[in-house]
């Protein structure tokens, strides 16, 4: 799971730089080289986490949806498509990231293990990013019925994608003793209403 984690802030980390240097206004850029820094910030404490549970080294199972999910993004940005990276990052993969980190949450904080402040931290940080995605694209789709349909013609190819990272994690969410599927409707609920399925 944090192998996963990992990936996903890495992942966040190159993006959010890659989208930074599109910004069209100063003040979107400045949020989102913070973001950048943010999310490399968030990979070394995920490094450090796994460093800390396997210190003689682990091999991190391969995640093939994370690489999937880096071409789509990739491709946007080399169209120089922003708002499609906005819904592919900051909107759709974390939230699908808070998800997995309120489930370890709730499961360090049974456990009591700990690192209360570090984890309200990072778990702020993403949500702002989220927050941040929506409010973009929010203002966008409410300009025009075509930047709505063509988000959410965008949206499908990543939430196959998202749908394809929870099946690779149901084996992990059943060692948290619960049903997988809750974690598909969680997900669900912190998507924008312009994305809820008709
Ligand atoms: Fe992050
Ligand atoms: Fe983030």
């Amino acid at each position: 799971m944090f192998g996963f984690l990992l990936l996903g802030e890495q992942l966040a980390g190159d993006m959010a730089a890659r989208q930074a240097a599109l910004a069209p206004v100063p003040k979107l850029g400045r949020f989102l080289q913070t973001q950048a820094r943010q999310e490399a910030f968030h990979a070394v404490v995920f490094q450090g986490v796994i460093h800390w549970l396997a210190p003689r080294g682990v091999r991190t199972p391969r995640h093939p949806s994370m690489e999937r999910y880096r071409g789509l993004m990739e491709s946007a940005l080399a169209r120089g498509d922003l708002a499609e990276s906005l819904l592919a990052l900051q909107v759709l993969l974390e939230a699908m990231g808070d998800v997995v980190l309120e489930a370890i949450d709730a499961g360090i904080e049974r456990r009591n293990l700990g690192f209360r402040r570090l984890r309200h931290v990072l778990r702020q940080q993403e949500q702002m990013h989220h927050a941040f995605g929506v409010h973009q694209l929010d203002s966008l789709v409410s300009t025009s019925d075509a930047h709505r349909v063509q988000l959410q013609g965008q949206a499908r190819n990543y939430l196959e994608v998202i749908d394809a990272m929870f099946a690779e994690l149901e084996g992990l969410f059943l060692d948290f003793d619960e049903d997988p599927s809750d974690y598909r409707h969680a997900f669900r609920r912190r998507l924008p209403v312009w994305l809820a399925p008709a």
